[in-house]
């Protein structure tokens, strides 16, 4: 189940061994009342659509032999201190959710104490974060030999995960560190970094009134900076607020009408899709600009085009400006693994590669050992064509390739973020257009949902002695 963006999901997931999956998924909008309720309220929601779920798609789990429990993934995509592969403190919450009471506790223990109530054949095996889980999807169905850096989502908020050498994370190392269970046998370790609260000191990042004033008014000011000003949840607050002050110092709309209770006056009321809307208008007179305006800020009567292409302006750049400070974490994690250097073999961590059993721990060989049906030494598979956002890197050989994955409304929908991201990416001296070219994009789509299932298939394993 996948708890973190717009909507919550529970799906179960059939892995085929191929790099190919299926899915059966129900999805529902949280309501927004209780992304600002209490604890008990919220997880017993969750742990009820987990029963409506696992009856219509798994009753005969509801047999007598209830022994036979289902091993949920619980993608939870929020930052935590995690302890064990189920176990995990959340440290705050982030995208508009504040419930006090669950600070400091373990979720997965707030969520299967909900589950018990109900009597249902679920046990949580492992917690995930989404960026977490969108790294193993894409790390399993991606094309090639090539193993997977990073794990990036670009939707309601934004974060990455990627690979590391254990000896790098100093948190891991320092005597006395309180860092929980964890297999050092591969040396290894995937680290989610919450990049979403890069620079919350505000050192570099760009900063307008509009950005002050969404913050101002957020349920968690001072944090979540970078997220802020790229992520979904964000972008049609900052065009509001834009909007706003054009309409109080400009005279913006002076021959429309907005009633008091528009969207264009109610703080959060715009989604991003507006932006993309807007972004996407080529016709003339910006009649597409005009009509969004109308409909999605409740401003009748006259609009003229002067004014829909100022607002055509604004949502430009906003969006390019997310999108280009996008590149920046990925640029950082390409370049700080040493995925740059010439030769694929000076990197210094090779990714993670659900393809390559050399290169695995384990519990994630164990993955393919089990889905497969086959013995290691089987064949690779290779998959389908690239899935690849736009731009491809067909000139680029196979080792050279630097794999990432995304996933997200933003990176999945926004007109010409990809571009955006890839001509910033042009500018990191590091890269050049060289660099640029190597970096494949794919979208790992319902990554979150894969991605858990596989962490819970190796955490179910490896509990019950199979690897
Ligand atoms: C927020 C969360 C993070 C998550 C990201 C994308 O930044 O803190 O855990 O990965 O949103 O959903």
């Amino acid at each position: 189940m996948d708890l973190g963006g717009t909507n919550f999901r529970v799906c179960s997931v059939t892995l085929k061994g191929d790099t190919t999956f299926t899915i059966a998924q129900s999805k529902v909008a949280i309501p927004r009342s209780l992304m600002v309720s209490d604890s008990k309220s919220l997880f017993s929601f969750l742990a009820k659509q987990i029963a409506i779920f696992v009856e219509e798609h798994h009753s005969d789990h509801f047999a007598e032999d209830l022994g036979h429990h289902l091993h949920l993934g619980f993608t939870f995509s929020f930052p935590v201190d995690q302890k064990a592969v189920n176990k995990g403190f959340l440290i705050r919450w982030t995208k508009g959710f504040d419930i006090p009471d669950a600070i400091g506790k373990d979720v997965c223990a707030l969520l299967q104490a909900e589950i018990d109530l109900l009597g249902l054949p679920v046990t949580v095996a492992a917690l995930v974060n989404d960026t977490v889980g969108t790294l193993m999807a894409r790390s399993y169905t991606s094309p090639g030999k090539t193993g997977t850096l990073l794990g990036a989502i670009f939707g309601t908020g934004t974060n990455g995960a990627y690979v590391e050498r254990l000896d790098r994370l100093t948190k891991m190392t320092k005597p006395g560190a309180d860092v929980g269970e964890y297999d050092k046998s591969t040396g290894e370790m995937v680290v989610n970094t919450e990049w979403g609260s890069f620079d919350n000191a505000m050192k570099v990042l760009p900063d307008t009134p509009y950005d002050r004033a969404l913050d101002v008014n957020s349920v968690n000011p001072g944090v979540q900076m970078f997220e802020k000003r790229v992520s979904g949840m964000f972008l049609g607050e900052i065009l509001r607020n834009a909007v706003l002050v054009l309409k109080d110092n400009a005279n913006m709309f002076s021959t429309a009408t907005i009633k008091a209770d528009s969207p264009l006056y109610t703080a959060w009321s715009l989604d991003t899709s507006v932006l993309s809307y807007i972004e996407s208008d080529d016709t003339p007179n910006y009649l597409v600009t005009r009509e969004t305006i109308q409909r999605e800020m409740g401003v009748s009567g006259r609009i003229s085009a002067e004014e829909a292409e100022a607002v055509k302006i604004l949502v430009h750049a906003i969006g390019k400006r997310s999108a280009r400070l996008s590149a920046v974490p990925i640029a950082a994690i390409i370049i700080a693994t040493g995925k740059l250097g010439p030769k694929p073999d000076s990197a210094d961590v090779e990714g993670l590669n659900l393809k390559d059993l050399s290169l695995i721990e384990q519990g994630i060989a164990a993955i393919k050992t089990a889905v497969m049906g086959q013995p290691t030494a089987a064949p690779i598979v290779d998959a389908p064509p690239p899935a690849t956002t736009g731009a491809s890197s067909t000139t680029v050989e196979e080792g050279d390739t630097i794999d990432v994955g995304v996933d997200g409304s933003v990176v999945e929908f926004y007109p010409g973020f990809e571009e955006h991201v890839r001509s910033a990416l042009r500018d990191v001296p590091e890269f050049g257009a060289a660099g640029e070219k190597r970096v494949r994009m794919g979208i790992a789509k319902d990554g979150s949902g894969v991605g858990a299932a596989l962490i819970a298939l190796v955490a179910y394993k490896m509990a019950n002695g199979l690897v």
